[in-house]
């Protein structure tokens, strides 16, 4: 096994903020090379579910360690959807709701539960023999020797402007989430959100998902 957990499988790493298409992209990728696609936002957001579900404050560093470490967690994509299990209970929906997402940026932040949850990334990408593995910090600190890194961005509106499509709401306020979370996610001492050394920067701004799905396929 190399230091970085590939160990000769291909790994294509996808990083950028929220919304700005990476996972659509994601997916897309891994369905055209016939790989697993594995999105890593969603096991922050497990932990975080753990962590509310056992009454952790999500700022309580050692508890919340505690809660990564001992939880039980089931992270598949089924029918194009990641699906997630959590201490044997499904929390599929739950993890995309107001509270994990209000939480989800402490718990991240926290230095153990990344430590984890890079061995588990790795891990993952082990049994899959490879695979499509979306977040923030893939290309940077989980799989720097990724045979493909990409980061995905687009502007706050636009970004903010396809969640509303998606869930609902106003532009105006999901707008200042979004920035708030970047700046979280951005500002963090641990893995903050980077542009890997290697990437290649995809705007999609104003350019439909399809057209970005192409384009990446013909990079490959
Ligand atoms: O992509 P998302 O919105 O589901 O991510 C949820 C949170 O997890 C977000 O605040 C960023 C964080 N995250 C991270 O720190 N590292 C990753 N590899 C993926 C997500």
């Amino acid at each position: 096994m190399t230091s970085d957990g590939k160990n000769g499988m291909k790994v294509i790493a996808i990083d950028g903020p929220a919304g700005a298409g990476k996972s659509t992209v994601g997916r897309a990728v891994a369905s055209r090379l016939g790989v697993d696609y594995l999105d890593t936002g969603a096991m922050y957001r497990a932990v975080t579910y753990a962590v509310l579900r056992r009454g952790v404050d999500p700022h309580d560093v050692a508890a919340v360690e505690d809660v990564a470490m001992s939880m039980e967690l089931d992270i598949r994509d089924v029918d194009g959807a990641t699906q997630v299990v959590v201490d044997g209970e499904d929390a599929t929906a739950d993890i995309r709701g107001r509270e994990v997402t209000e939480s989800v940026s402490a718990v991240a932040a926290n230095s153990a539960v990344r430590a984890e949850m890079v061995e588990r990334q790795r891990g993952w990408v082990t049994a899959h023999g490879g695979g499509v593995v979306e977040g923030r910090d893939i290309g940077s600190v989980v799989f720097p020797d990724a045979d493909l890194k990409l980061y995905v961005t687009a502007s706050t509106r636009v970004r903010a402007e396809r969640r509303v499509a998606e869930i609902g709401g106003d532009v105006d306020e999901v707008e200042a989430s979004i920035i708030e979370r970047d700046r979280k996610d951005s500002s963090r001492a641990d893995s903050p959100l980077v542009e890997a050394s290697g990437a290649i920067l995809v705007d999609t701004s104003g350019v439909p998902i399809d057209a970005v799905v192409d384009r990446v396929l013909e990079m490959l």
